[in-house]
């Protein structure tokens, strides 16, 4: 029996959102007004960060990255790019997602929705609710390349004593000077800046899942393991989809009256489940062991692959939960019995 298969590392593969760990100087923004206020979070996978100090639930590697973005009211995330794809999952608050050189595009997504931004486009996004606002991250492949900032973002930091040292991350100079024969990350040029891609509101709009214009799918691999009242939604994908797919792994979002769920399956890819709402039972099986957990609003559990499952919506309010499994085109499940 290989050592994953067993309850306590199961355990581990359970993030509750209550232990999900902020790191309030992960980036090179972080003393810049209006950005200083943002937690970052590391749920899965080596993550993006710029300081080596922040903290990562599950650093196994999953195809994907995880993470998420808290901030409160009015707070900023700084114009920035990345080489894979990033999609936000919009979990608690109203945010304002914003793109282009200067951020000069924008849309407002509420809670449930989901963008998916290309590469190769600055984006940023602010809060502009009235509570702390909180959005899941999912970032394509296990080595993303970092982060890329767009040209003002590295200035308006050092005007607040911040650089980022290719060694040490980000660096306090007015804490500590600059280390011996450290090596500064120089800002990207403004010519080169230039040279990013923009999308319009048009263009963007496609990329985005609005929650309250869902079209469940007609057929899906899940569907004859179904029961009870239960949606299946193929967010991103390589087929039947709105968002283009193409980002090494496949989103679903299903909803469920208390009752509904799915039988007994595995699949051959590892998945992730994300609790956007409501109260879900997840029963696994593996090597004759067998254990649950019910999944609360935040909560996050990475299925290996090929462990049995059999998820449930429980509790008195419908649900709604996130699969990510890392293939676009994952292969249809094993039903078991
Ligand atoms: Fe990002």
């Amino acid at each position: 029996m290989s050592s994953f298969q067993t309850r306590d590392s199961m355990k581990k593969r359970l993030v509750r959102r209550s232990e999900m760990v902020p790191c309030k100087s992960a980036f090179i923004d972080t003393h810049t007004p209006g950005s200083h206020l943002k937690d970052n979070f590391s749920i899965i996978g080596p993550g993006v960060t710029e300081n080596k100090e922040q903290f990562i639930n599950i650093r196994e590697p999953h195809g994907f990255n995880i993470g998420a973005a808290g901030q409160p009211p009015r707070i900023k995330n700084s114009l920035h790019s990345h080489f894979t794809v990033e999609v936000f999952m919009i979990h608690e608050g109203t945010f304002e997602i914003y793109w282009g050189l200067k951020g000069e595009n924008h849309t407002t997504l509420s809670e449930g929705d989901v963008v998916s931004v290309p590469t190769h486009c600055f984006r940023g996004f602010e809060n502009i609710g009235d509570k702390y606002g909180f959005l899941f991250t999912v970032l394509g492949g296990d080595d993303t390349g970092g982060v890329e900032w767009a040209p003002q973002v590295f200035e308006e930091a050092e005007n607040h004593g911040l650089v980022l040292l290719e060694d040490h991350g980000v660096w306090d100079t007015r804490k500590f000077p600059i280390p011996d024969g450290a090596k500064r990350v120089l800002p990207m040029s403004h010519e080169e800046a230039a040279t990013y891609d923009n999308y319009s509101s048009d263009e963007m709009e496609k990329r985005i899942y609005r929650s309250d214009s869902l079209k469940p799918l007609k057929d899906h691999p899940l569907q004859s393991g179904e029961y009870g009242t239960i949606q299946l939604h193929r967010l991103i994908g390589a087929k039947d989809t709105v968002i283009p797919g193409g980002d090494g792994f496949e989103l679903l979002l299903s909803l469920a009256e208390p009752g509904g769920g799915f039988e007994d399956f595995s699949r051959p890819e590892k998945e992730v489940l994300i609790c956007h709402s409501g109260s879900w039972n997840v029963e696994w099986t593996a090597e004759k062991q067998k254990g649950s957990f019910v999944l609360e609003a935040g909560d996050l559990f990475s299925l290996p692959a090929h462990v049995g499952r059999s998820i449930e919506c429980v509790g008195k309010q419908e649900g709604s939960l996130y699969f990510v499994i890392n293939k676009d085109s994952p292969k249809s499940p094993n039903w078991i019995n």
